[in-house]
């Protein structure tokens, strides 16, 4: 089958296309086994046909009668002609630079998604000639963005004529382009595709004028408004977020609750501040937690009548309103500084943030949980990666995981100090981490993941410029991070988000996989544990261990290989609410006692899933999570700090307990759909972005079908379970069924 159909649209080219033929013949020779076929689709007039029957090329000449569309028709009328798996749609006049044209396509083709367009604003070159043109061009670009502000978000050049498509992924009898509008069309009229840009610079025309007049404009604006009320009807259709008059009764029903809410709050500071006698400050805080419980219960039952997950909607609301303490006590201390009653200073920085308030409610911790259009920008990069300045490049940080994979560090990794290795070379790491300048001077509107081809390099830049959370990827035989300053001092994001990634994809290289899940040994058994996350996978283990004397292999991530043997990966206990109870506390501090159970409510579901809400959003969401991070450090005890126990190395599994909450009971598991839930769950714990971009461009599905493999001769040897409680008894029921044995 064809793999790559290239369609040229030509209007009175004649001086144009034989050039533009020998040039994108001469780079579709070099594109080694690419199958490459050329469809000139022509409406001319003059003797353009004539130009082009030397070459080995399919031409389509439209008699006058025939040119349905202008560009757009004569574009489909290809399209309908071509058999290529991937449509390259460019210009005839060479202001797409058929080089450039070919390595997008090829790049395209070598991506998982489905368009990718050739953008003229991501340099500064238009290539459009004449301040006239370059007005209309900005014109229709605005116009075409201010109609579909949310659709056309992450694409910067909706209007161009150089981009390349997978065929499938394009139903033909939705399209009905006319005139320049063809790019357009086709991105309206499918809501769902993965999108990519490449940012070119596009050349002067060679000869010959633009076809583009103001006729065409007209022909632009009817098309533009028909694709308006073509999208208006289908949103009259599909519409379940409620209408712009609901969302105005909730916002009037939010404000009346908060006017309670005022007086709650009030009423509390009151007490706080002029009846115990409290620092206003700190009586300003106590009094938030007052009335965020009050609105909560009020919002939650009446205004939202929400059923089950309340606990959860609970820290989401509590977590956004202490965060607004953080712009709030500065203004109230102000306020109270230049002489405002301290109720009235109270009550005008409540009231400010109102509106803040309700959209976050609204869209975030209420917002449905339809998955939205994906806030990352993905860029392909035609050219060569530029070099990312580091500073350093010595690495102190040498870690080696069971001789599987080694890496090095600028940086200390917290999660994987119990693999230091200093005598490791500098010359036996897979992986190095080091921390440099990454992205862009200036700030961006979205994150980027931005794919150098032919380089595999990788580089992720959120809205912030340098300050932003960055880092760049070069794949080779060693890979190599380079991490801007904020994520320097999150190393634990680091680690999350980008080391742990590769870990996984290098790992799966050598035969082991890292899977989601827990592992113990009791009295010689290997035994494994998995759930969602935050179920209470922890404080199993952790009383597995404390009251059955297990021996500890991991918590959160445990390495395996297809023989059944599993690997010790002791990272750092991330220790929710309820696991803590089962911590022995002798050993800690009665201040990092404190602490612990202050971090324990941050790191765990209100944190994280008020985090995934908002990585929905167009939020520099990884350096917010730094940052948070560095206010909140996560916990960081190792699990003989926290209960007495022994660190075991490795350990046959022949048991695997999946828990899960609900009326107390044990079911069987048959190995297929044990490898599904343990797949289940170790996808939900790289949920985070940007994981799912790194992921794609390492190649996700091959990896996942080598891990599937793994898994499989894993499981071969091992008896699974599901384990239901609903009173944290799964460690009792563990053990007894073991004794049962
Ligand atoms: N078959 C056919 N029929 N081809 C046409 C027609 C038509 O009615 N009109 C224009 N073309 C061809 C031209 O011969 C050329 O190869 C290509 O389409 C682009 O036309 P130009 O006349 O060179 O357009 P431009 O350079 O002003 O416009 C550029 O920017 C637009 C957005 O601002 C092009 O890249 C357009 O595709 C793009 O939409
Ligand atoms: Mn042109």
């Amino acid at each position: 089958m064809t793999a790559l159909s290239v369609i040229i649209p030509t209007r009175n080219e004649r001086e144009n296309v034989a050039l533009v033929l020998d040039r994108l013949l001469a780079c579709v020779d070099a594109v080694d086994d690419v199958d490459v076929e050329v469809i000139v689709v022509d409406d001319s007039d003059d003797d353009t046909p004539d130009q082009v029957a030397a070459y080995p090329v399919r031409i389509e000449h439209r008699p006058p009668a025939d040119r349905i569309g202008g560009l757009g028709g004569a574009v489909m009328a290809g399209v309908r002609l071509a058999r290529g798996r991937w449509i390259l749609v460019m210009d005839g006049d060479l202001q797409h630079p058929p080089e450039v044209a070919i390595r997008l396509a090829k790049a395209a083709m070598e991506s998982d998604a489905d368009v990718v367009i050739g953008t003229r604003y991501a340099g500064r070159n238009t290539g459009l000639d004449g301040a006239t043109r370059l007005f209309t061009a900005y014109s229709a670009l605005g116009l075409a963005k201010a109609l579909f502000p949310r659709r056309l978000a992450a694409v910067s050049d909706p209007l161009s004529g150089l981009f390349a498509f997978r065929r499938d992924a394009i139903d033909l009898d939705r399209m009905r382009p006319q005139g320049f509008a063809v790019l357009l069309d086709l991105l309206l009229r499918h809501p769902g595709l993965r999108i990519a840009e490449a940012g070119f610079a596009a050349g002067p025309r060679n000869a010959g004028r633009s076809k583009a007049s103001f006729g065409q404009g007209v022909v632009f604006l009817r098309h533009l408004l028909r694709l308006r009320r073509h999208r208006l009807a289908g949103q009259l259709r599909h519409r379940t977020g409620g209408s712009r008059l609901r969302e105005l009764g909730r916002m009037v029903a939010f404000g009346l609750v908060g006017l309670s809410g005022l007086g709650v709050n009030t009423a509390a500071l009151w007490v706080l501040y002029d009846r115990l006698g409290l620092h206003h400050l700190l009586g300003v805080c106590l009094a938030t937690i007052a009335s965020t419980t009050w609105n909560f219960a009020l919002t939650d039952a009446v205004l939202y009548r929400r059923g089950p997950g309340r606990a959860a909607r609970f820290w989401r609301f509590a977590l956004v309103n202490a965060g607004l303490l953080v712009p709030r006590l500065p203004v109230v201390e102000m306020l109270v500084r230049a002489g405002v009653n301290v109720y009235v200073a109270n009550v005008v920085t409540l009231s400010a943030l109102f509106l803040l308030r309700f959209l976050i409610s609204d869209r975030v911790i209420y917002g449905a949980d339809a998955q939205r259009r994906d806030p990352v920008r993905t860029l392909v990069d035609l050219g060569p990666p530029l070099a990312s300045r580091t500073r350093y490049a010595y690495l102190p940080y040498r870690y080696d995981v069971w001789g599987l994979v080694r890496i090095g560090s600028q940086i200390m990794l917290p999660e994987l100090e119990y693999f230091r290795a200093p005598r490791l070379g500098a010359d036996q790491v897979d992986i190095t981490v080091r921390v440099g300048d990454v992205g862009g001077r200036r700030p961006r509107h979205r994150a980027t993941m931005t794919r150098h081809v032919g380089h595999d390099v990788l580089r992720y830049e959120e809205h912030l410029g340098r300050l932003g959370a960055n880092f760049r990827l070069e794949l080779g035989p060693v890979t190599d991070v380079v991490v801007g300053p904020l994520l320097a001092h999150s190393p634990h994001v680091v680690y999350t988000n980008i080391v742990e990634a590769l870990l996984r994809f290098t790992l799966v290289s050598r035969g082991h996989m890292l899977l989601h899940s827990a592992t113990v040994s009791l009295d010689g058994v290997g035994i494994m544990l998995s759930a969602l996350t935050d179920t209470g996978k922890t404080a199993t283990v952790l009383h597995l261990v404390r009251d059955h004397g297990a021996v500890f292999l991991s918590d959160d991530m445990t390495v395996i290989d297809a023989s059944g043997r599993a690997y010790a990966f002791p990272k750092p206990l991330t220790i929710s609410s309820h696991t803590l109870r089962a911590v022995q506390a002798e050993d800690l501090t009665p201040r990092e006692w404190r602490r612990l159970r202050f971090q324990s409510r941050l790191h765990s579901k209100g944190g994280r899933s008020l985090a995934l809400r908002l990585a929905r959003f167009n939020l520099p969401i990884m350096g917010m999570n730094a940052l948070v991070q560095m206010i909140v450090p996560p916990p960081k005890y190792s699990v003989d700090r926290l209960v007495p126990c022994r660190i075991g190395d490795s350990a046959q599994v022949t048991e695997l307990f999946v828990i899960e909450r609900g009326p107390s009971g044990e079911t069987a598991l048959d190995p297929a759909d044990a490898m599904e839930r343990l797949l289940r769950n170790t996808d939900d714990a790289y949920g985070f972005p940007p994981f799912s971009h790194l992921a794609t461009a390492l190649g996700y599905e091959r990896l996942r079908e080598q891990e599937r493999e793994i898994l499989s001769g894993f499981l071969a040897g091992v008896r699974g379970r599901v384990v239901a409680s609903d009173r944290f008894g799964w460690s009792d029921a563990i053990r007894g069924h073991l004794t049962r044995l």
